[in-house]
């Protein structure tokens, strides 16, 4: 898939039933309110294809939230003579599907020969409109290639669910001339949807009259027409949605869309769409001239975040598989403000503002958490859902033994995610200078996660401060003490508070007076601060320079052979075991290099080499985390292997495009595309923040002629151009 020269257009020339999950993946459109999986809207069997919209939560054993999958509104089903038309139902050629990147418009074509001569040519195109909440359109065009009587059904069902769980019931439904109405309501958290679709058919000699299909959760319209050889049809269908969570009554909100859609027409929703993107990729583009996979990837990863970054709320974020799949029951993850969030933020600040404020809204349960624990302030959950309250589950099925569960220990014990969310806050200050933002809620942000730090530490009689039994980055190792990741961050994380909590009662006293009072912070707590900062244990080996991923780490075995065995595709823990692999020192993504790419100006020169000289052979970059590789990319990039960050590039790039880890069904991996974008700027770019500016320090691979990169720095759009030297 993709492989194409094309600099804007993910295509695909033949259809593959058996990797329909993984087209429907790719094929994923939106804008930043709701996405739509790449299926077909004819139908396809075992087809999983599934629309996605920000805050429509239900609840569901074990998960505890998932966003319920939308209505299909999508359908548009065809019959020639008594014969569904479908890829599978009749022979097929010149298929070809198109995703043009640049206006997110999914174009698919083909021709269908039945039996008995039935013969068309279809012309399928989709976009969901960019630049405003709701909309969505559909077009058709049938061509008979001989004589055929056609019949098409368009309109909207309930009747859809989540990997067998029904979300929805039925609140309504209406057909009214060429309108369709559906009214429905998540069956646990009690959320309103009304779906409103307005459909027109062109027939060769004008519009064709509908006649009324209102089953019980499916009302549609059904057209009949007989169509010459040579003669074409056409159908629009027009398609708001509005929830109860935006509008108290949605469905006359819905229908009044819908009816705007139709005045604007096929051409107007366009041009809107089309200067909306527009807009986007003046923002956030980047041109990689002399290599075309590259090119294309890179915008691919951009396209796939833009479409799933909230633009419509800040009560929502991006899960770690976006909104284009089941994969982690849409749960936002530290993905998001590590992985994800430094691209918005450097091109489109108000929407990473947007999601940090998601983080802020969420406070509350950050706050129960860390009560639960017997701490203070904010501990961000593990995995996020509408509120801040943890939702990990405590266990997951068990992949080699089926029946058996495996229990999941992040929800307890990864609690790197707290200062990950304040180094995102302390990124997006320095990246934008908002002030604003920073007092009205970055501020909030970091000071409660300061708290909870200082209160988790431990202080033993060796001096320091330590964090035992946690996760860091590398799940492979579960229930580490001094996590070197996790303990480091800490520190700079109670550092940086400590700092804003001096800068906002120099600069902004009054407001320092109020926060500090709500906070409960005193004079005694800050000194803590900066105790525990200077105090957390870090393991580390001077002699070589290597800090030890955990305390215990360097006494672990090496890499058994099997785990370098050619061939493999499945990963080193399942390979070896759960319990077998933490007793080596292989690790499922960069932990210790992941701090320097956070933190650069911690280590040296010849400290970075020497920890990536290490780390790097140790890491399953090709089945462990697909969080790894960007990152792998980015760091060997600053120490000068291009080479090889050029490997780790592809092999971020190919995450979804190819599907090199075969879990693409599942949805995008957001954070590999948040990843692609760093090891493009901050890695092969070399791009860092100064204290009056900017710089670059570029390491291009070799085939790159020349790179721009469209940044906002500071409040000022700066569009960098490195030619090769
Ligand atoms: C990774 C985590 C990540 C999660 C969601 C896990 O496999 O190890 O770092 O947050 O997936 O993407």
């Amino acid at each position: 898939m993709g492989a194409t020269e094309h600099p804007w257009t993910v295509s695909e020339t033949g259809f593959d039933a058996s990797s329909q999950h993984h087209s429907e993946t790719v094929f994923t459109i939106g804008n930043g309110q709701h996405c739509l999986r790449g299926g077909f809207e004819e139908g396809f069997p075992g087809e999983q294809t599934a629309g996605f919209a920000h805050r429509i939560w239900d609840q569901l054993p074990v998960f505890g939230e998932e966003l319920a999958a939308l209505p299909r509104w999508w359908g548009v089903q065809l019959w020639a003579g008594d014969r569904p038309v479908r890829l599978d139902t009749g022979d097929v050629d010149d298929y070809r599907r198109n995703l043009d990147l640049r206006t997110g418009v999914l174009s698919r074509s083909y021709r269908w020969h039945g039996p008995q001569q039935a013969d068309l040519a279809l012309s399928w195109q989709r976009f969901i409109v960019a630049g405003q909440p709701s909309l969505a359109v559909i077009q058709l065009e049938v061509q008979a290639l001989a004589p055929v009587l056609l019949w098409l059904r368009s309109g909207l069902s309930a009747a859809v669910d989540n990997a067998g769980l029904v979300h929805w019931e039925v609140a309504g439904q209406q057909v009214e001339a060429e309108r369709v109405e559906l009214s429905t309501r998540t069956r646990s958290s009690g959320i309103g949807l009304a779906v409103v679709a307005e459909v027109r058919c062109l027939g060769p000699s004008g519009p064709i009259t509908a006649t009324r299909a209102d089953e019980p959760g499916a009302p549609s319209l059904e057209y009949r027409v007989s169509l010459a050889a040579g003669e074409r049809l056409l159908l629009t269908k027009y398609v708001a949605l509005a929830s109860d969570l935006e509008a108290s009554a949605p469905l006359p909100v819905a229908r009044e869309q819908a009816g705007e859609a139709v005045r604007l027409g096929w051409d107007g929703l366009r041009a809107a769409n089309d200067a909306a993107w527009a807009e986007i990729w003046a923002a956030c583009d980047i041109e990689i001239d002399g290599d075309p996979e590259a090119q294309l990837a890179i915008r691919f990863a951009l396209f796939q975040l833009n479409i799933a970054a909230p633009r419509f709320t800040d009560r929502a974020s991006i899960g770690a598989k976006t909104l284009s799949g089941l994969g982690y029951r849409h749960h936002v993850f530290w993905d998001t403000e590590i992985f994800m969030l430094p691209m918005f933020s450097f091109t489109q600040p108000e929407l990473a503002a947007g999601m940090l404020r998601y983080r802020w809204h969420g406070l509350d349960g950050a706050r129960r958490k860390a009560a639960e624990a017997g701490r203070r302030g904010a501990q961000f959950p593990w995995e996020a859902a509408s509120t801040g309250d943890e939702v990990t589950p405590r266990w997951i099925p068990d992949p080699d033994h089926p029946g058996r569960q495996v229990p999941v220990l992040s929800g307890d014990r990864e609690v790197h995610v707290t200062a990950d969310i304040g180094y995102a806050v302390w990124q997006h200050w320095q990246a934008t200078n908002d002030q604003q933002f920073l007092l009205d809620y970055g501020a909030e942000l970091i000071l409660s996660g300061a708290q909870f730090w200082a209160s988790a530490a431990v202080a033993e009689p060796d001096g320091h401060y330590h964090l035992r039994g946690v996760i860091g980055p590398d799940e492979y190792h579960e229930v580490v003490d001094d996590n070197a990741f996790t303990n480091q961050l800490a520190s700079w994380h109670l550092h940086a508070a400590g700092a804003l909590a001096a800068w906002l009662a120099e600069h902004q006293p009054q407001h320092w007076a109020r926060l500090s009072a709500e906070l409960g912070l005193n004079a005694s707590e800050l000194a803590l601060w900066l105790e525990v900062a200077a105090a957390l244990y870090v393991p580390f080996e001077p002699e070589s320079g290597l800090i030890e991923q955990f305390a215990g780490y360097f006494d672990l075995d090496e890499l058994p052979p099997e785990v370098q065995a050619p061939g493999r595709t499945v990963s080193w823990q399942r390979l070896l075991g759960f319990e077998e692999i933490q007793r080596t020192r292989a690790i499922k993504q960069p932990d210790v290099l992941m701090l320097a790419h956070l933190l650069p100006d911690q280590f040296s020169a010849e400290q970075l080499r020497a920890n990536q000289d290490f780390y790097d052979l140790r890491t399953d970059h090709e089945y462990g985390s697909s969080l790894g590789p960007a990152i792998s990319a980015a760091v060997a990039a600053r120490v000068g292997e291009v080479e090889l960050a050029y490997l780790h590039f592809l092999q971020a790039a190919r995450t979804d495009l190819a599907d090199v880890r075969g879990n693409a069904d599942d949805g995008i991996h957001g954070a590999a595309a948040g990843g692609l974008w760093q090891a493009v700027v901050f890695g092969f770019a070399g791009f860092e923040l100064t204290a009056d500016g900017w710089r670059i320090r570029p390491q291009l691979p070799r085939q790159w002629r020349r790179l721009v990169i469209n940044l906002t720095v500071r409040g000022r759009r700066e569009r960098i151009e490195i030619p090769r030297p």
